[in-house]
């Protein structure tokens, strides 16, 4: 039986991809390799968000070389976004590449692995409008056993100004909710406690009447000790019925991602993210208003074409306002195709990138600080996930918002809930102790 090895870079879609990718290659045939080196494939699964991801997996792309030498057989594979920007220019420019293939391509793999083996090239990068893989069954790779992506939707076509993803994903279109039931179910029944949505902007989620407030409600009714958790909200589609069914059920968690990408009205337009500084406020007030413990979270880009220093002051206004108890943030970075690529210039140099991104994390830094302090003191209910980096006497999970404690371990068991109170913090760890 001939091995494959997946990598997985990028964000949490990717990782779901690689699991339904692992399944439709195992379906045809294929074992799983326990390392790279042991693989006749290995496939590695990118992100072409920004360049420092693109640069990322080609410097390992070379370094596999020195493993191809070693283990002659041994075919390397592009997959997703990286795949479906560059498309055959890839196997061009890195020669050791045997293959490319895009996110909407994965039934064709095992043709592809056949025709690799047979000493020829292959690329496979046709977009599709309908594919979501909703009858893989995905193999769970990265499993801790508790927690578990399913992806809900694919695509997007929001065309913010600066991103690649409606061109290397393609056009948005949604899942049938029968089958994502099923899966939760599933899920649960082998002992699974959390499951997270999946989708470039979950909120425009559609299938004939259900939208995704009702999903939310179909997956949430399974079972009260089922965690639904989701990923991503798009500011301009967070509808207050979305809240209620929030509000309804305990068990989906209190936590929304909610990108701002900047704090300007002016560079929000510039953006295409259509909506305004005023109406994130608004929609952060309503989180608040139904969901008093909601945790929120976001992305911001930090030099955005023809962002001035007033337009940065703006946003690290916006973050003391609504003061996220976490951010992803990123300076930003020149997409070949994008709109942003066609009409308006990278302008703002690297060195001012640098150091506007650096005042957002040390400004990010001491409110997450501040949040966590507050929580000393409080109880929360936490799904126990596994054993602390730190020690062995202490395990981890996360509370509902997201957050993670670290406790001493004392008689708790991962994949169970259990109270823990907290009694000191980081930025970005509370410590606890468990409640008999
Ligand atoms: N440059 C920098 N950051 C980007 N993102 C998307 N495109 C770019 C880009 N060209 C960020 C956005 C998005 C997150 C997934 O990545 O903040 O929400
Ligand atoms: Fe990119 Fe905007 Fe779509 Fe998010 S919503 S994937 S930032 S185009």
């Amino acid at each position: 039986m001939e091995n494959i090895y997946i990598e997985t870079y990028g964000c949490q879609m990717n990782f779901a991809d690689s699991e339904v990718i692992a399944s439709i290659l195992q379906q045809a045939g294929y074992g799983m390799a326990a390392e790279a080196g042991e693989a006749d494939f290995i496939l590695i699964n990118t992100c072409a968000i920004r360049d420092n991801a693109e640069q990322r997996v080609r410097h390992r792309v070379r370094e596999l070389r020195a493993l191809q030498s070693r283990r002659p057989g041994l075919r390397v594979g592009v997959l997703g976004c990286m795949a479906e920007r560059l498309q055959s220019r890839l196997m061009a420019e890195e020669d050791n590449v045997s293959f490319v293939c895009g996110p909407d391509a994965y039934r064709r793999l095992p043709e592809m692995l056949q025709q690799v083996r047979r000493g020829q090239k292959a690329a496979e990068v046709e977009l599709s409008t309908t594919e979501t893989y909703d009858d893989i069954e995905p193999v769970r790779l990265a499993g801790n056993g508790i927690s578990a992506y399913i992806s809900i939707m694919r695509g997007c076509q929001n065309y913010c100004a600066y991103c690649v993803v409606p061109y290397t994903r393609g056009r948005e279109r949604s899942r049938d909710p029968e089958t994502i039931v099923r899966e939760a179910r599933t899920l649960f029944g082998q002992g699974y406690r959390e499951v997270t949505l999946l989708g470039q902007n979950v909120n425009s989620y559609a299938w004939e009447n259900v939208g995704f407030p009702e999903l939310m409600d179909m997956v949430a009714s399974i079972d009260p000790q089922l965690r639904v958790r989701f990923a991503t909200s798009h500011p301009k589609d967070l509808s207050d019925r979305l809240l209620e069914v929030m509000a309804r059920h305990s068990n989906i968690c209190r936590c929304i991602h909610l990108p701002v990408q900047s704090g300007s009205n002016r560079m929000l337009k510039l953006m295409n993210r259509k909506y305004t500084v005023e109406w994130y406020l608004d929609r952060v007030a309503a989180i608040r208003r139904y969901l008093p413990d909601c945790s929120i979270t976001t992305d911001v880009i930090a030099g955005f074409s023809g962002e001035t220093l007033e337009d940065h002051e703006d946003t690290l206004e916006l973050f003391r306002k609504v003061r996220y108890d976490y951010a992803y943030m990123f300076k930003y970075s020149l997409r070949e195709g994008t709109y942003a690529w066609k009409h308006l210039a990278d302008d703002i140099a690297e060195e001012e990138k640098t150091r506007r991104l650096n005042e957002i994390i040390a400004l990010q830094g001491e409110i997450a600080l501040e949040n966590n302090r507050r929580e000393v003191g409080r109880e929360y209910e936490v799904l126990v996930e596994g054993e602390s980096h730190r020690s062995k006497e202490q395990l981890f999970g996360r509370n509902s918002q997201n957050k993670v404690l670290v406790f001493d371990r004392g008689d708790a068991v991962p994949g169970t809930y259990r109270r823990v109170r907290v009694e000191s913090c980081t930025a970005a760890t509370l410590i606890g102790r468990l409640v008999q």
